[in-house]
């Protein structure tokens, strides 16, 4: 668990898309707040790259920012509502185009055609064997000096409590919101974000290696709730490629302290619409 499946009936038909993701980023402030605070200076290096394919891009929510830094930006996402809602609202941008796959083959994306591979919070939800299927793909679909820069759990570093807490999180996935808020604000429950509990960072290293790519970078970070390392944000690209070296992995638990830092800072910043704190 999450398995495909899971994450179609998920995201298809039960999560409203109200707002369109909006609220997942209420941590940094705003979605502007956390492209421009923290996932910009993250991939910045990659950017610009004439072929983006976004893996599971939503609603749309880093679509938008990718689409300034590139001319043909490829979405692929396992939920036909997603692909429908990114086609509407991009339909402005005659290099953007959006692709339903079965979850983890990218058919619709040529050999050596993507300069950059992007996915954020969502291959969090995906195990390992979905992981695997998806960096085959990428070894066949990057550019000789492509890179990727992938979101994904590495909750199974805590695989022992993570199946201690199997039971308590399918409890509490079915709590209404305000009910879970409660419970992960007062600590009382840490909660693990229907992470996949197969997937390590290291356990990643070696799925990039089977795949025949090499991953050069890698920062483990925590999540709202809690200081357990639950997620990595890894860069894989293909050996010999201009950014082909040995991995580098940093623990950073300090990352939602950056989230607050960004919110509070941002909030000045901001449109005159956004919320602030
Ligand atoms: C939490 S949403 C995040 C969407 C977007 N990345 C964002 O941050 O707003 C998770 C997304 O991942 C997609 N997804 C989940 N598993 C997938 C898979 N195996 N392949 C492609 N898309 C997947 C879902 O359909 C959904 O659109």
């Amino acid at each position: 668990m999450p398995s495909i499946e899971e994450n179609v009936y998920k995201w298809n038909e039960d999560y409203s898309w109200q707002s369109g993701g909006e609220p997942w980023s209420a941590p940094w402030g705003s979605s502007s707040a956390q492209w421009y605070g923290c996932i910009y200076p993250r991939i910045q290096r990659f950017l610009p790259a004439p072929t983006i394919l976004e893996i599971a891009p939503g609603f749309g929510r880093w679509t938008e920012f990718l689409l300034s830094h590139c001319d043909t930006l490829i979405g692929v996402d396992v939920a036909p509502k997603c692909v429908e809602a990114c086609t509407e609202r991009f339909a402005g941008h005659p290099g953007a185009s959006f692709f339903t796959n079965d979850g983890h083959n990218l058919p619709m994306v040529a050999d050596s055609s993507v300069d950059f591979a992007f996915s954020f919070d969502s291959l969090v939800h995906v195990e390992v064997e979905t992981l695997a299927g998806y960096l085959r793909e990428l070894a066949r679909v990057l550019t000789p000096d492509g890179a990727g820069f992938l979101h994904h759990s590495n909750y199974g570093t805590y695989r022992r409590s993570a199946n201690a807490l199997a039971p308590l999180q399918g409890a509490f996935d079915h709590l209404p919101t305000v009910a879970r808020a409660g419970l992960l604000r007062t600590g009382a429950y840490r909660g693990a974000h229907w992470r996949a509990s197969s997937v390590t960072a290291a356990g990643f290293v070696d799925l990039c290696e089977a795949a025949g790519l090499r991953c050069v970078g890698q920062e483990l970070v925590n999540w709202e709730g809690g200081l357990l390392l639950i997620d990595a944000m890894s860069v894989v690209t293909r050996p010999g490629s201009r950014w082909d070296r040995p991995n580098r992995v940093v623990k950073n638990r300090l990352f939602r302290t950056e989230a607050r830092a960004i919110r509070r800072s941002a909030a000045v910043y901001d449109a005159p619409s956004a919320p602030s704190t």
